[in-house]
């Protein structure tokens, strides 16, 4: 099986060049490499790129994630989002291949309290929402072999994350705020990345190769927290891991949404039903603390 993978340093990204590698023969780029364009924003080459690689699968892990960026910067936002996905999954078509795509749990309002499932009616409420709805919707009219991850609050060892800022912050000053009125489950990108190399696996074997099991689906790790709860959670955990830590917060004072008004507006509930994809791939989802704790114990 050949593979390409475009983004492959973002946080899913670096995670699939692993989980990806046992599964055939990987060629795995950015939007920096010389050997073949990884650029999203060049849609020509982009199309090029496929059409000399001629892969079995094609996973996109690059997109445009900077939701607040988005909104000053929107005709970007959508060629990176949506037409560049689109130029992939019309590519991938012509070779017979799949398209192994990621979305977000940003497609839908964050109203009520109920998970989302795949088959609720999406309303984005931002241009970055907007933007990966748009790809989705290009992808699917395309490529009927495709696959499409929603996921949310994504977090990975390497880089920046929400638990380290926080760990960082803690030490720093005596209180904090964080916000508790948006709900959600972080998500590791290593979980992320493993998930979708068995699913890989089952579509391009057996009767699952025709195609049966194509479409979106919802991959979160499994129960749900806020923002504020998460934060407690990071700190208590440091704490226990590392005793000669100074947290010098005293208390995490938990805030509404408004206390930090961002240029993109931000769904207050990102809970997303797992059923479809724990069920068609024989997948256990684990909870969502077991990632961050482990994530931490590499990190501390
Ligand atoms: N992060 C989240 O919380 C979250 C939540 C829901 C869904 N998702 C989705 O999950 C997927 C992976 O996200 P992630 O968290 O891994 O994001 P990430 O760490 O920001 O990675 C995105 C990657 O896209 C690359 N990229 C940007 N512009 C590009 C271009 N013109 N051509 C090629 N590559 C380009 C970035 O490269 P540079 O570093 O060079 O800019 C980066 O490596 C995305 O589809 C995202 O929409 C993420």
């Amino acid at each position: 099986m050949k593979i390409l993978l475009l983004g492959k340093n973002g946080q899913v990204g670096w995670e699939l060049q692993r989980s990806l590698a046992p599964l055939g023969e990987l060629i795995a780029l950015d939007r920096h490499s010389t050997d073949f364009c990884g650029d999203l924003s060049n849609l020509q080459s982009l199309a090029e790129t496929v059409r000399a690689v001629r892969p079995d699968v094609i996973v996109n892990a690059a997109a445009h994630t900077a939701v607040d960026k988005a909104e000053s910067e929107p005709d970007l936002a959508r060629t990176l989002n949506a037409t560049a996905p689109g130029v992939l999954a019309q590519e991938a078509h012509q070779l017979g291949a799949w398209l192994v795509h990621y979305s977000t749990d940003y497609v839908f309002d964050g109203s009520g309290s109920q998970p989302w499932k795949e088959t609720d009616t999406p309303a984005p409420l931002n241009i970055y929402g907007q933007t990966k709805l748009e790809g989705e919707q290009l992808i699917a009219k395309h490529c009927p072999k495709h696959l499409i991850f929603r996921t949310s609050w994504v977090y990975a060892a390497r880089g920046g994350n929400f638990a380290k800022t926080m760990l960082r912050l803690a030490q720093e000053r005596e209180r904090l705020t964080v916000i508790d009125d948006q709900w959600g489950a972080p998500t590791g990108a290593e979980l992320l990345a493993d998930v979708t190399a068995h699913a890989i696996r089952q579509v391009m074997h057996g009767d699952a190769s025709s195609g049966k099991d194509a479409g979106i689906y919802h991959l979160v790790a499994s129960g749900e927290t806020t923002w504020h709860a998460y934060a407690n959670h990071v700190i208590d955990q440091a704490q226990k891991r590392q005793p000669a830590i100074t947290i010098k917060a005293k208390e995490v004072t938990p805030v509404p949404t408004s206390a930090f008004p961002t240029p993109a507006a931000r769904p207050h509930n990102s809970r997303l039903n797992t059923s479809k994809l724990q069920t068609v791939f024989g997948l256990t989802l684990p909870p969502w603390q077991q990632g961050v704790d482990r994530m931490l114990a590499e990190i501390l």
